[in-house]
Order: structure tokens, then sequence, then C-alpha cells
């Protein structure tokens, strides 16, 4: 089976999962990538069924609109009873490495915002620990240096995005390297530097709710 029919298969799967939970008043978080476009794509059948969506990207907000949910602000909304995003990464403890697609700033506000994060992933993504995958991290502009010089002496070799300049207006380090065998810790650490607004670790607020689709089906763990 091809990684995006994994994808769409988790998609829909997620669709499943939340449909009985929604009300005509009930908020949805959308996040943003590959899987949560099929997502979003399957959400527009069932928009009557929701009162609106809070999305973590511009591009997702468009998409959100193309397939006619309404999209609002997070201000505007109380609650968030879900919030449903894919991953870059995944362990068996439901820590999350997320970013690649560079949304993790508004992605990890909605996190914390939400009641339930449901994380969809093909089974390429399910790892025994976080890092193969370089970790997205951030920062604002004048600080990307300095930040960088941090990253190092916490043994990573971070790496600009060139080109990149995030929905917030600031720029990306991926960093390459890090044994990321205390997700929590590392979180905060790399949090705790001036000059980054967040890192790609999910750990502090991770996955409620994980669905993974594999060549054999579709867990929900
Ligand atoms: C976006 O910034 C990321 O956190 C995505 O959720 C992550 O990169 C997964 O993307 P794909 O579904 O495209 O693999």
């Amino acid at each position: 089976m091809k990684t995006d029919d994994l994808k769409k298969a988790a998609a829909q799967a997620a669709i499943t999962y939340i449909e009985p939970k929604l009300n005509p008043e009930t908020i949805v978080g959308v996040g943003t990538g590959s899987t949560t476009n099929h997502f979003i794509d399957a959400l527009g059948a069932i928009r009557h069924k929701f009162d609106s969506a809070v999305s973590s990207s511009v591009a997702s907000t468009a998409r959100l609109e193309d397939v006619g949910v309404h999209v609002i602000d997070l201000n505007a909304a109380p609650r968030v009873l879900v919030y449903v995003d894919g991953a870059d990464e995944v362990e068996p403890g439901k820590a999350a490495l997320k970013g690649g697609g560079g949304a993790l700033t508004r992605e990890k506000i909605i996190v914390a915002a939400c009641d339930e994060f449901v994380c969809i992933v093909d089974d390429s993504k399910c790892v025994d620990q976080l890092g193969s995958f370089p970790l997205p991290v951030e920062v604002i502009p004048m600080a990307r240096s300095f930040v960088a010089r941090r990253l190092v002496e916490l043994g990573g070799d971070p790496v600009y995005r060139d080109g990149l300049i995030t929905d917030n207006g600031n720029v990306i380090l991926d960093v390459h390297g890090l044994t990321i065998d205390a997700p929590d810790t590392l979180e905060s650490e790399i949090s705790n530097i001036a000059g980054v607004v967040t890192n790609g670790i999910f750990a502090a607020n991770r996955a409620d709710t994980l669905i993974v689709a594999s060549a054999e089906g579709v867990s929900i763990r």
C-alpha cells in the first residue's frame, strides 16, 4: 500500500473517531501537513455536524475554507473539543516530533488549548525514540546565531531552514543528531533558551489518542 493511501486511511479513521463527539457548538482543531490535508478534505463532508474549526496554519485555513468549513480565531473559541494533526515521528509513550511543515508554534498552541489531541500517522512515523527526524526549532530572527550555539552545546547540529519564514514571521533551525531519550526534559530545556519560540517536541502535551495506519489496517491506541 502506498504511503499516501495509509495517510488517507488514518485521516478517515479520525473522522470516524470524532464524528460521534460532534455537536452544533463543537469547535474542531485542525493541524497541518499532507496527512491532515486528507482529514480536512473528509471534514468538509461532515461540516454541518459542528460549528467551526481553528487552524494551525495559513495553508490549512485556506484548505478548510475551500471545503466549506468556517474557520475562527483561537481567541474566539471558548473550547476546542478535539485537535487532529499528523506528526513526523511518534514514540510508544505518544510523545511526538512535529514541525516538518514549519507550523509547529500554532500547532503547539492549539494542542495546549484542546481537550483531546488525536495524532494521525502512517506506520513509518512510529519510532522507538524520537530524533532521527531533525528537530525543528522556531526562533526569533535576531536570536538565530545565539540559539544555534546553545543547541550545539546540547549536542545538536542546527541547520538553518533557508528560505522559510513561518506564519509568525520567524525562522526555523532543524537540529540534527540530538539524543531525545527524555522528551519532556529536552522540550522544556530548548523552549527556555531566550529567542526560542517553540520546539517540535510535543511531550508535555503529548497525543491523547494515536491513530496508526499500516498495511495490516488501522489501530487506535
Ligand atoms: C507540520 O508543521 C508538521 O508538524 C506536520 O504535522 C508533520 O510534519 C506531518 O506532516 P505530514 O503529514 O505531511 O507527514
